[in-house]
């Protein structure tokens, strides 16, 4: 029989598919970082009523968490890219697989990502949203990283810069396994 594709070795040791991965951000730092940048968004915002976009699957609980840490009025709605499927590595082409379902004519949108890697996926997103004319249009990221980003992208909002390893938990996943893990782990290949 083949293992579990979820191992908990210790409590900041796993194993996600047979590949060794230790904690490398752990819950009270995200939530800490993610009430700042509510509290950001929050001030850079007030009486505006932003729009959330979510990106699908990765970036809905970074989002929840996003959404209850901002105090001002603000809506939310979702779309969703292919993803790589089992791979570590980004394969550069992006699809859509869902639209937004909301008019964001005028709006003042906010961008929700998981992690942006070579930042295809954003610049897709951010050229695909651009034609529908929203007043503004910034991004929220949970993680950045910039050593991987191949494209010239400003990122508003960024909640940790990490290392050019890839990552599960919180939402993010490797080969759909993982995403409900509380921590981010990062690949430990010592
Ligand atoms: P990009 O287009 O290369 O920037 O990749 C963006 C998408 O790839 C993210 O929304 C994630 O779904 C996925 N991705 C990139 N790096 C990782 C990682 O380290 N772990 C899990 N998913 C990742």
């Amino acid at each position: 029989m083949s293992p579990p594709a979820l191992e908990h070795h210790s409590d900041d040791h796993i194993s996600v598919r047979g590949e060794p991965f230790r904690v490398y951000i752990d819950r009270d730092r995200l939530a800490r970082r993610v009430e700042a940048l509510g509290e950001q968004i929050s001030q850079d915002y007030e009486g505006l009523r932003p729009i959330l976009i979510g990106v699908l699957n990765g970036a809905y609980i970074f989002l929840a968490d996003l959404m209850r840490a901002i105090r001002i009025d603000c809506e939310v709605d979702f779309m969703k890219l292919s993803s790589y499927g089992a791979e570590q590595i980004s394969s550069g082409t992006v699809r859509s697989l869902k639209e937004i379902d909301a008019d964001i004519e005028g709006r003042h949108v906010i961008i929700v990502e998981d992690i942006v890697d070579t930042g295809l996926s954003m610049q897709y997103i951010l050229d695909a949203l651009s034609h529908e004319q929203p007043a503004s249009m910034q991004v929220a990221t949970m993680l950045h990283k910039a050593a991987a980003t191949k494209v010239d992208l400003e990122l508003r909002y960024v909640g940790f810069e990490i290392d050019n390893l890839f990552v599960v938990g919180y939402g993010l996943d490797y080969g759909q396994v993982g995403r409900n893990l509380k921590d981010i782990f990062i690949l430990d290949r010592e």
